[in-house]
């Protein structure tokens, strides 16, 4: 079994949290550490169930190299408390889900993805769904910051 299980969960699970997830598996496949992390993605709302990632964020991901074309929406579960150790959360809204829905035996990390960040202008990552193209692109930005940051914190704690 993995050592770590990570989720990132965003409101729809087709923009933000399938580019943290392809984002992060990447990260996590070139450090050589794909059978000690395990990586996954859910939406708080049951909105895009089974749907691909929205075309734009497909787009700006595989710009920078990463494919998302396999993943597929899904919403979060009480149980994915049980299955997962950190579960990161795009935006403050998703995280006061998330702590809804957060058994009190849960014992793993639950907040904010961008916690992990370098950058600190940002706290959390916008919702680029009603915006421009522009709003993808500092999405990706700000995953890969924050993937870099859980990357070094997992690797320092766990291997
Ligand atoms: P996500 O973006 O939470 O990053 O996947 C959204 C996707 C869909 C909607 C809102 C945000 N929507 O309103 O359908």
């Amino acid at each position: 079994m993995a050592k770590v299980r990570v989720l990132f969960v965003c409101l729809g699970n087709i923009c933000r949290s399938p580019t943290a997830h392809g984002v992060f598996q990447k990260f996590v496949d070139q450090a050589g550490l794909s059978a000690d992390i395990t990586v996954d993605s859910a939406g708080t709302s049951n909105w895009h169930i089974d749907e691909a990632p929205d075309r734009r964020s497909s787009e700006a991901a595989l710009a920078a190299g990463y494919d998302l074309s396999s993943l597929r929406g899904r919403q979060v579960a009480r149980k994915d408390f049980e299955k997962f150790d950190y579960i990161l959360a795009m935006d403050e809204s998703n995280l006061a889900d998330l702590e809804e829905l957060c058994p009190s035996s849960f014992s793993g990390h639950l907040g904010l993805f961008l916690e992990f960040a370098r950058n600190k202008n940002y706290q959390e990552v916008p919702d680029p769904y009603h915006g421009g193209e522009e709003g993808f692109g500092l999405v990706l930005s700000l995953i890969e910051d924050a993937s870099a940051g859980l990357l070094k914190h997992l690797k320092k704690k766990y291997f």
